[in-house]
């Protein structure tokens, strides 16, 4: 998730009212090109977490897919190896991606939501309610004294925006175990406030693992991969994504510290890209745009890569031009849709090698029940709130790829998958 970049600041505890105002207007922007948001005068970067793209009879997602795959260092930790990896569940339809690590004394097991567009950890604290009073924080795992022996309360502050709204709370430190590593006094952050969406007993993950780079956040938090570099426990500061897709029916998703697993890509089509982001996100300059082999021009543009972000954002005009080219593609009331069938190859081109997206990744939820065949709402939509040349670039491209980012060189890779 990329958070929302204006307003920083948070209601404290005792500004309630304000804060269920902001709450409402995050939420607002939940919908690929909804208007409130920015009329608000709050940012709008859409979302994200996008349970609701405006569709009232809409389930809401409470399936997991579960990743049953054995893998390395679960039991047995050995820190000679270059990889240690978890499984990556998928929650719902591809809407976002889960892993499972331990916290405390006796160890509990917390689902996080996967986000290399954020840098904060947190889990929910005891006591945790609700932004907008309506509760507490849900069927989900909490953390705090009565739990763990090894818990540590800082007593500070700590708040952070997402486009699905704010969760606020306080700095702690606990013991961590992340594939079979333990990270001894790991600090992270417990949260004590957290907006509606993070509440919701369907919302399947307990907090979130943020892993974008650290610096130019508020709170100074060591990263995962920081802090098990930094213990020696990884080689390398390297995080790779094997992104799955609930549709394939396989249990290959997988989250990799300290390299890249060989096993997942063709070592022949990596390309490696500088980070142009100055300050907190994995950004790379994207060349291009290829709509069944035709480029369109859309200038220079930059791609922040986040798996805590479901669709492909982008600027207005791109988003426009690119629709325009695939056939059967109509706009309307804010949104793009595209022919449920399409089988457009789209391609996104970065260090000179073109990405295809499979095309029914392209496609969200038809428009019409009743004829499923017909229109879909397009997984490509508006961004807002940020500059005209920025993408936010999420799971619909990354489960096409293999991914990977190394804090040390600054730089990110990408290759066809395996
Ligand atoms: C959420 O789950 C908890 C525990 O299972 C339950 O007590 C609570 O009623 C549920 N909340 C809602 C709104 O369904
Ligand atoms: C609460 O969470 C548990 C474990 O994730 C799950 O099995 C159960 O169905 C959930 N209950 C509700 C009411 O959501």
């Amino acid at each position: 998730m990329v958070p929302s970049n204006r307003d920083q600041r948070w209601p404290n505890y005792e500004k309630r009212k304000a804060g269920l105002l902001v709450l409402l207007f995050t939420h607002a922007a939940y919908a690929i090109g909804a208007t409130g948001a920015e009329a608000s005068g709050f940012i709008a970067i859409p979302l994200v977490k996008t349970y609701n793209l405006k569709e009232p009879d809409f389930d809401p997602p409470n399936s997991l897919f579960v990743n049953g795959g054995a893998l390395y260092g679960e039991s047995q930790p050995d820190t000679s190896k270059l990889l240690h990896a978890l499984n990556l569940d998928i929650e719902w339809d591809d809407y976002g991606y889960l892993a499972t690590i331990q916290i405390g004394t006796p160890p509990r097991d917390f689902k996080l939501l996967v986000d290399s567009g954020s840098a904060d950890l947190w889990v929910p604290g005891e006591g945790c309610q609700a932004g907008d009073g309506s509760g507490d924080c849900g069927n989900h795992t909490l953390l705090g004294p009565t739990f763990s022996s090894s818990f540590r309360h800082s007593g500070e502050f700590w708040m952070v925006k997402y486009g699905s709204g704010p969760v606020a709370g306080h700095i702690v430190s606990d013991h961590v175990t992340v594939a079979g590593l333990t990270l001894k006094s790991h600090r992270f952050a417990l949260a004590l406030r957290e907006s509606k969406h993070y509440t919701l007993n369907r919302t399947l993950y307990d907090g979130i693992m943020g892993l974008a780079r650290t610096v130019g956040w508020n709170h100074n938090l060591p990263s995962l991969v920081e802090s098990l570099h930094g213990a020696g426990l990884i080689k390398r500061p390297i995080v790779s994504y094997r992104i799955p897709r609930a549709a394939d029916g396989r249990s290959d998703g997988e989250l990799a510290f300290g390299g890249m697993n060989p096993a997942k890509y063709k070592a022949a089509s990596v390309v490696t890209l500088k980070n142009i982001g100055p300050i907190r996100f994995w950004e790379a300059r994207m060349d291009s745009i290829v709509i069944n082999g035709i480029t369109l021009r859309i200038g220079r543009r930059s791609a922040i890569l986040d798996s805590g972000t479901t669709f492909i954002l982008g600027p207005r005009k791109d988003v426009a031009l690119l629709h325009t080219a695939i056939p059967g593609s109509r706009f309307s009331d804010g949104l793009w849709y595209i022919p449920c069938h399409t089988e457009v190859v789209l391609s996104l081109s970065f260090g000179g090698r073109a990405f295809p997206i499979q095309p029914r990744d392209l496609r969200a939820t038809p428009l019409n029940k009743d004829d499923p065949n017909a229109e879909c709402k397009s997984r490509i939509g508006e961004m807002r709130g940020r500059g005209g040349s920025q993408w936010i670039v999420g799971d619909v491209f990354l489960k096409n790829v293999y991914f990977s980012t190394n804090l040390e060189k600054n730089e990110i890779s990408l290759a066809e998958l395996a």
